[in-house]
């Protein structure tokens, strides 16, 4: 697998935001400096972007591993992955 083919984990949490009513295409390889959002840096890589379409206000828990089985959104797949540090043990 060539490092293009690989997502960046950017954080092992969510990152939590109040959300519009809109259309919003959501980073799925962790290469954006507009995170969670899409900027281009996918281009060369494996991935494309999610599109997620919020019909109303509310709060949006995005995914930052990029391991999520929900894709944009956090199922908190992070607290399975190697350097994620449970609440005793911090
Ligand atoms: S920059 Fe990551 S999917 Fe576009």
């Amino acid at each position: 697998m060539e490092q293009s083919d690989k997502a960046v984990i950017l954080q092992l949490h969510s990152l939590k935001m109040k959300m519009e009513p809109g259309t919003y295409f959501w980073c799925a390889c962790g290469r954006s400096n507009k995170q969670p959002f899409c900027d281009g840096s996918h281009r060369g890589t494996a991935f494309r972007p999610e599109k997620v379409v919020i019909e109303k206000p509310q709060h949006v828990a995005w995914c930052m591993c990029r391991h999520s089985k929900k894709g944009a959104f956090c199922d908190n797949k992070h607290r399975e992955l190697p350097g994620y540090l449970k609440k005793e043990d911090r």
